[in-house]
């Protein structure tokens, strides 16, 4: 018989290759139901929140004008003057002087001279353009005294080549301060609109504060955050919201440092920072990029009550960033810190007849936060920030026994530095220790055992920050791709195993502006007018919102299953709905097969839901395509009490199994 040509043959393999999954041998999974384990914490999966890639002023923070009070470090970033339009019937409409009149926190005003009846005016540029919807209401606002003359403020929307999508006007009167604010509707849709503000008139008037926000923020709060926003915060369930970091409580130098008290307050009085962020790295230098602090403790702790999440802010602990000044305050001048991190505590828990608790009254919340937890320093290590971490845990301790406070391991979950700090920290008897994990899947994927035999005596873990990176820590071109996603799964197994030891988790950055990111991977994207959740949001959001109560042994031939046939595994059950739920990565490329036992006295009911995430190494989601990578979830049935499923190649599974 005559050979069949090798490539004939390769195509007809491949074909059936094409036509039929490959599924590996049957794997045997053996859930115990009825001996519970540790139970999980409320606050197992949470999020983590810092002011990085114009995540808070361009980003949650709703606010569409950049440099609305004139602190920038140049005074007018952000702003350009209007001689040139069409109403001018003279070059010199008007001038602009910004005065420093050094009586508040936010020093700078802008004086305004009109000379011509109409044509001068300053437009702003918002952050990279603003984003405006049709028949979306605007506020615009301002603080303004009419010193000379008589003028009218005309503030517009305009589309990239000038078209008015939307004006009001205002009309200044008297000499003194006064709030003036106005609301519009936008006619159409546009992602990087300008706003106009034109002085129609003849005279001078001082301005401040020239701001513009959606109506339609989170809650209809005016001056609020952006309700898109909030709600993919929202959809994850979060456990707890690390705040406001990072490397922003440390500042660069001890003057950057991140201080609550400047945060809170009527929004005209909170003093201005330069982001640190701003010109942190060469590949993505953001010189505009400040700190309004418009999102400040008190919106943080709204925040984190209106998504029933434990707030954990962390506080500068008297040391800068390690990784630039390093500079440490004198261990004899660290008792205003210590005051700060008490007075914070005050501010979130103390009556109304406190002085911190009155603050937080007159911002318009009189029942406490019931802040259970402090982190002292973000990622500090060394003796120095041991020493540190003593005297505010004698402190806190003392004053709020209740209070579990957060302790620094340094940047690395490994190292001289990280065993030097755990050792010290087992002996001083922290709480919990933060653990950071910037590594490469690999290493998620190895290390998704990492807990399995860790110390159970030591203090608790808080995954405060962690991120697959496909590239390499801090490159530019790290993406949020599948091969990460699914690496952090098979991680967040072991952690959800070892929930007797670790009690909360969180990825870390949270939120990129996609024209003005300085740090990626990052967990959710956005421009000014839409956002997505990336790969490795859904792997978030599946976790949390199939937390389950309590930990159930979970063993494949009497093992943890961490990586043996690229499957990693872990189990829950929901006291409160009675389900047990199974979590399986499969990272191979083939299919394979599961039998999950369940031994027990409850018996299942041959029904339950699949939600699967699936995809190949490089996929990515964008604003283009949201939700290429997004869970898919179906009903499936069994027969008997064994569940069968079969595991898509590359795949994180969810099986809720209801047990009666
Ligand atoms: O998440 C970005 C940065 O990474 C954080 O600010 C810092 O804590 C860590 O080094």
């Amino acid at each position: 018989m005559k050979a069949v040509p090798f490539f004939i043959r390769a195509v007809f393999a491949c074909s059936l290759l094409m036509m039929f999954h490959i599924v590996d041998a049957q794997k045997i999974l053996q859930v115990k139901t009825d001996k519970p384990l540790a139970k999980i914490e409320s606050t197992m999966w949470g999020i983590f929140f810092e002011d990085i890639n114009f995540a808070a002023d361009g980003g949650l923070y709703a606010e569409m004008v950049k440099n609305r009070s004139f602190e920038f470090a140049q005074p007018l970033m952000g702003w350009k003057q209007q001689k040139s339009n069409p109403y001018a019937i003279s070059t010199n409409a008007g001038n602009i002087l910004i005065l420093n009149e050094g009586q508040s926190a936010n020093t700078r005003i802008a004086r305004v001279t009109v000379q011509t009846d109409k044509g001068y005016g300053i437009t702003n540029e918002g952050f990279q353009g603003m984003g405006v919807a049709k028949g979306a209401a605007y506020t615009f606002s301002l603080m303004a005294r009419q010193l000379e003359g008589t003028t009218e403020i005309r503030a517009e929307v305009v589309d990239s080549t000038g078209n008015s999508l939307g004006s009001v006007t205002i009309k200044p009167e008297g000499t003194a301060w006064k709030k003036y604010n106005a609301t519009f509707t936008c006619t159409a849709t546009h992602p990087k609109a300008l706003l106009n503000v034109w002085f129609d008139g003849k005279g001078v008037l001082d301005i401040d504060m020239v701001s513009l926000f959606p109506n339609d923020t989170w809650k209809n709060r005016p001056g609020g955050l952006r309700k898109d926003l909030v709600q993919l915060l929202a959809d994850m369930k979060p456990g707890f919201i690390r705040f406001p970091g990072g490397c922003i409580v440390e500042g660069r130098d001890l003057t950057t440092r991140y201080q609550w008290k400047k945060t809170v307050g009527d929004v005209e009085q909170r003093e201005m920072l330069i982001n640190r962020w701003n010109t942190e790295f060469t590949h993505r230098p953001a010189p505009d990029y400040f700190q309004t602090f418009g999102l400040g403790f008190f919106e943080y702790f709204q925040l984190a009550e209106d998504l029933g999440a434990e707030p954990l802010p962390i506080i500068n602990c008297g040391m800068a960033c390690q990784f630039n000044t390093a500079e440490v305050e004198p261990m004899d001048q660290l008792d205003p810190y210590i005051q700060d991190a008490l007075d914070l505590i005050e501010f979130a828990n103390g009556g109304v007849d406190s002085p911190w608790g009155k603050v937080r009254k007159q911002m318009g919340h009189d029942a406490p936060f019931n802040l259970k937890y402090v982190g002292v320093g973000n990622e500090q290590w060394g003796p120095q920030y041991i020493e540190r971490y003593k005297e505010f845990s004698k402190v806190l301790k003392s004053k709020y026994p209740a209070i579990q406070i957060i302790a620094a391991v340094g940047p690395a979950p490994a190292g001289e530095l990280f065993d030097y700090a755990s050792k010290e920290l087992k002996s001083l008897k922290a709480d919990i220790v933060d653990e950071h994990y910037y590594n490469k899947p690999e290493w998620f994927l190895t290390n998704a055992s990492r807990y399995d035999s860790y110390d159970r005596n030591g203090p608790k873990i808080f995954a405060g920050e962690y991120a697959a990176q496909s590239v390499a820590t801090v490159s530019p071109k790290n993406e949020n791709n599948w091969k990460c996603a699914l690496a952090e799964a098979a991680f967040m197994t072991g952690l959800e195993r070892n929930a007797d030891i670790v009690h909360m988790a969180s990825y870390a950055p949270l939120f990129a502006h996609v024209d003005r990111w300085q740090w990626t991977p990052d967990l959710i994207w956005f421009d000014n007018l839409h956002a997505y959740g990336t790969p490795n949001y859904y792997v978030q959001k599946l976790f949390s919102n199939h937390r389950g109560t309590r930990v159930l042994r979970l063993t494949m031939q009497d093992k943890a299953v961490s990586g043996a046939d690229g499957i990693y595994a872990s189990a829950v059950s929901d006291e409160t709905s009675g389900s047990v739920i199974v979590k399986i990565v499969n990272s191979g490329e083939n299919a394979q097969d599961v039998t999950i036992q369940l031994s027990g006295k409850k018996k299942n009911q041959g029904t339950g839901t699949l939600i699967v995430l699936k995809g190949s190494d490089s996929d990515v989601n964008s604003l283009e395509h949201p939700t290429f990578i997004h869970p898919e979830q179906q009903a499936i049935k069994w027969k008997g009490n064994d569940v069968k499923a079969v595991l898509a190649p590359k795949s994180f599974s969810v099986l809720t199994i209801p047990m009666r």
